[in-house]
């Protein structure tokens, strides 16, 4: 069985992430989303609530698994028995850490490997952060989240944390 794990903040889930989860599910015959913490960003939204986001975006899609895990991403493939991580790019920047990303990964575990994926010119200007950042000031964000999860997204964004 081969298994691509989707790994990242997600926070919030975007359009963008579920069309590379929708594209990636089409070349494996599992794939686990992953929820996992990336030590430069402190999120807005608990895990409990990124798990169900993503969850709720891609309840359609048969063959793909949302779960949340705390340490590293290599441990978490090796558990799951990947064959591949998969990562959406939007700009030459994202290439370069994921390069990165992926030579240090492999230091760590030597079968480990990515597949990358091109994000559609569409959703190119999609990112969680500007996500958060549009629906903080109650600008449209209805074109970059899913529509399962936008109106709990527009509220939370907006009404901000204490
Ligand atoms: O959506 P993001 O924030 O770009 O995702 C980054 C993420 C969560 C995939 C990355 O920070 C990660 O792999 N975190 C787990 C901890 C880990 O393995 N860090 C070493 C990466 S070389």
């Amino acid at each position: 069985m081969k298994v691509f794990l989707f790994p990242g903040s997600f926070d919030p889930f975007t359009s963008g992430h579920r069309d590379i989860a929708k594209r990636a599910s089409k070349m494996c015959d599992k794939l686990v989303v992953a929820i996992m913490h990336n030590d430069v960003k402190h999120p807005f939204f608990t895990v409990e609530e990124r798990v169900e986001m993503a969850r709720k975006s891609l309840e359609k899609y048969d063959n793909i698994e949302v779960i949340a895990k705390d340490g590293l991403l290599v441990d978490l493939f090796r558990e799951l028995n990947c064959s591949s991580v998969v990562r959406g790019i939007r700009s030459e920047s994202d290439f370069r850490y994921e390069t990165e990303m992926f030579a240090a990964n492999r230091l760590l575990e030597s079968t480990y490997d990515v597949v990358l994926l091109p994000c559609r010119a569409d959703l190119s200007f999609t990112s969680s952060s500007i996500v958060r950042e549009v629906g903080h000031y109650g600008g449209d964000i209805s074109k970059m989240v899913p529509s399962e999860i936008h109106d709990f997204v527009a509220t939370s964004l907006k009404k901000g944390r204490t």
